[in-house]
Order: structure tokens, then sequence, then C-alpha cells
């Protein structure tokens, strides 16, 4: 079989290997992918995730039998719909059912809708609303911009002038153009977060092993918000009682919820959870793989991740088996000095080749001028991951081995997995 993944990020290159696994995969054709990731069955084409009509173009071309659409991006464009348009079956939701994410009001609309359980919250389409309502809600409060922001679009104001401040930038400075042009304004949650990606084929609900994102740029969640700066797995505060709850009133109730709606989705649907003191609730949902989580739970599954993503595609994954191991991971992000401000790329780098337990996913890298060598050109460079027996060996080992993935100005936070050891 010819498959064709897209994008270029650790995610990625997790993926990648997964598919990689299966004896089938004759070769991968990764839109853009990332210089680490060619191989003798890999080849990186620079057609980049926005441009979904040539994507679609070049798996009709090329005769891709599987596709994987992992970023957000070409998703909320309809990939998925124009893959399929062209005869190539393709992994992850539709344009519509691509809503759940790339709409913060349409997920939250679901949510009262169907009674599944999240923060309370308003909607605004102007300003002024927006505006006369944060000057006597309740605080801390929660702003968010209602379409995709590369993961910057929230506001935790833990004061009145924060949260005007938010709503300004994406109301009236248009920070992040039209997906701030309507606003979400909701209740404040407390607790721990878990994030829990479950494969669906629209009907039927399998979710992978748990996860905990460390998303603050510093040790101790100090500094600003990243894309994630590590992940252990499984989440050691998600226990089988509170998964049950999650199953019953969240993750079976959405899957229903979009069939009804008339946008079934099939793909990966991540859970970004809090445990508040009154139960399991929704912050957000993701239409796709987490990244850095995907690098952190794959390594787990048991057996292969093609006949998984087929059947979510196909509509048969009740009779496919998702099995996890046992184990536990922990995955440390080496980012460049500065991130998610301003950074410096360009420097060499070395990666390590991965070992039964410890593997290396890149992300920000890119060839060297020449063509010898790689090097760094992303604020997430790479990561690495580990899986032990335990969570606390899985962290150890990871970070015996994170200054293996070497540059000049290399940084990773030194405390990923801490909180869970603890049980903070
Ligand atoms: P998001 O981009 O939706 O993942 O939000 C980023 C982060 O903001 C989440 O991981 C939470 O830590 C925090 N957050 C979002 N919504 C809420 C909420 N209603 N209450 C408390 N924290 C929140
Ligand atoms: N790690 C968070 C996300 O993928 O959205």
């Amino acid at each position: 079989m010819d498959l064709l993944l897209v994008g270029s990020g650790g995610r990625e290159h997790a993926l990648l290997k997964a598919l990689l696994k299966s004896r089938e995969v004759n070769k991968v054709y990764c839109l853009p992918g990332n210089a680490a990731m060619e191989g003798s069955r890999v080849k990186c084409v620079p057609i980049q995730p926005k441009q979904v009509t040539e994507i679609a173009d070049f798996a009709a071309f090329h005769q891709v039998d599987f596709a994987v659409v992992a970023p957000d991006d070409p998703l909320a464009l309809g990939a998925v719909n124009e893959l399929e348009g062209v005869g190539v079956p393709a992994f992850g939701p539709d344009q519509d059912a691509a809503r759940i994410e790339s709409s913060k009001i349409f997920a939250k609309q679901l949510m009262k809708k169907y009674h599944i359980p999240t923060a309370s919250f308003r909607v605004f389409d102007r300003a002024r609303d927006a505006l006369a309502y944060v000057k006597t809600c309740p605080i801390p409060i929660v702003v968010k911009a209602d379409g995709l922001a590369l993961g910057k679009g929230v506001t935790v104001a833990s004061t009145r002038e924060e949260a005007v401040r938010a709503v300004k930038e994406l109301m009236e400075k248009h920070k992040f153009g039209d997906a701030g042009s309507r606003i979400v304004i909701e209740e404040c949650l407390t607790g721990p977060e878990v994030s829990v990606l479950c494969f669906t084929d629209g009907k039927t609900v399998k979710p992978m092993v748990s996860s905990m994102d460390h998303k603050r740029a510093k040790d101790g969640d100090q500094g600003l918000n990243t894309g994630g700066m590590g992940v252990i797995a499984p989440n050691p505060f998600y226990t089988e009682e509170i998964a049950q709850t999650c199953m019953e009133t969240i993750f079976v109730p959405t899957i229903r919820a979009m069939e009804q709606e008339g946008c079934p989705f099939k793909g990966c649907l991540y859970f970004g959870l809090m445990l508040t003191p009154d139960g399991p609730k929704v912050i957000e949902y993701n239409s796709r793989f987490g990244d850095p989580e995907t690098q952190a739970v794959l390594p787990l599954l048991e057996g292969e991740l093609l006949p998984i993503l087929m059947a979510c595609r196909n509509g048969t994954l009740d009779t496919c088996e998702v099995r996890f191991k046992n184990q536990a991971s922990c995955c440390v992000v080496q980012a460049s000095l500065g991130y998610p401000q301003a950074y410096e790329t360009g420097f060499a780098i070395t990666l390590p080749k991965d070992t039964e337990t410890v593997r290396y996913d890149a992300a920000g890298v890119k060839k060297a001028e020449g063509g010898k060598g790689l090097v760094t050109g992303g604020g997430r460079v790479a990561s690495v991951t580990a899986v032990a027996d335990t969570l606390d060996e899985a962290v150890k080992l990871a970070y015996a081995h994170v200054d293996e993935i070497a540059f000049e100005n290399a940084y990773h936070r030194t405390d990923i997995g801490q909180r869970a050891l603890k049980g903070e």
C-alpha cells in the first residue's frame, strides 16, 4: 500500500513510525513532512497542509491507497472531503465534523444542547457587549476566540483588567484575524487536566490510554502557554471509575450528538478534560491527534495502527481490537530557547537512533544547506519519549536521554511528570 500523511511535526513523526510497522506499507508520502522523516520507504513532498486541493491532486495522481490528515488546519479546510472526492480513502473528520475544534461556539452549543458537562458560557459577537459583561462577571474568567488560533486564543484571566485586555485584543485589535471576531466567555473550572484521545468511526468510540500535557513553557507550570512541552501517559488522576463516567457522560454522548447533528465524526477525537469537584467536564475538543500527546500515547499501543485508522474510516471500529500496554511513557520536548516567543534557528542538531524503549520524534528540523546533516528550524525541535514499567522509571529514562537531542540554545522543562508523581 502507498500512504499519504499530512503534517510535519513530532506528532506526524510518531504517526509515521506507527504506520511503518505495517508490512503491507510500501511507501509513505509526507506532505510536507520534515527532514528527519525521510527514509527508504518515506518521501517528503513540499506541499503545505493548507493546500488541500493540491494534496488531493497529488494523492489521486500517485494513486495513494489511504491518507491520514493529522493537523487541524487542513481538516477545517476540508482536506478529507477533497481526498474522498477524488476517490482516496482518508482518515480524519470531514469539514462539517471538524467544526468541533474549528469553532468553539459550535462545540459549546453542541455540549449545551446534548447536556455534555462543560463550563457555563456566553457567546459574544460585539466587543461592546463582551466588555460590558466582563465589567461585572465573576473573576477569574476564561476568554476564548471562536476560531483556530494556533492554540493561543485562550486567556484564563485572573483579573478584570486581563479579561478586558483579552477581549480587546481579539475583537478590536483582531490579533487572530477572523478567529476572534466572535468569542466565548466561560466559567473558570479547576482540577487536574486530562487528555483522552479516542478513535471513532462515527458510531463506536474507543479511547486510547489517557495522558497529561504540560502546556506552559517553564517549570512549575510558569511562563506562556505553548503547544505542549511534554506529556506523561497514562494520567494517574484518570482512574477506572472516572474513565467509566467519561465514557457514559462525555465520549458516547458527543459521538451521538455529532451523528444527530448530521455530521458524524470519524477520526481521532481529542477530549481535553478537567476533573472538577463536580465531576469531569470538557475544556476543549480537538478534531485530531494531540501534539505531543501522540508521541507519548502511540508507543503504548499494542499491535498496528493502520488497521485501526482504516476501521475508523470504514465504519468497522466495533470489530477492531484497540489495546494498550500496561506500561507508562514520558515525552520531553527539546525546544529552541525563547519558544513560544522569538528564537533562533539554523543550529546543527544530532538526533540519536530509536531503541526499544527510547525514541526521538523530530518536529522543527530541516536539511542543512549543502544537504549534509540537519539544522534546527522551529520552536519545538524534537522530543524524546521513554517507555518503562512505571511512570517514575519512564520519567528518569526520558531525562537520561533528552540531552542526546543536542543543539545550541536547546531548552526543555525539567519537571515533566513531577506533578503526577507527587499526586498534586
Ligand atoms: P485550550 O486552548 O482550549 O486547550 O485552552 C488552553 C488551556 O486553558 C487549557 O489547557 C486549560 O488549562 C485552560 N482553560 C481553558 N478553558 C478553561 C476553563 N473553562 N477553566 C479553566 N481553565 C481553562
Ligand atoms: N497538546 C495539545 C494539543 O495538541 O492541542
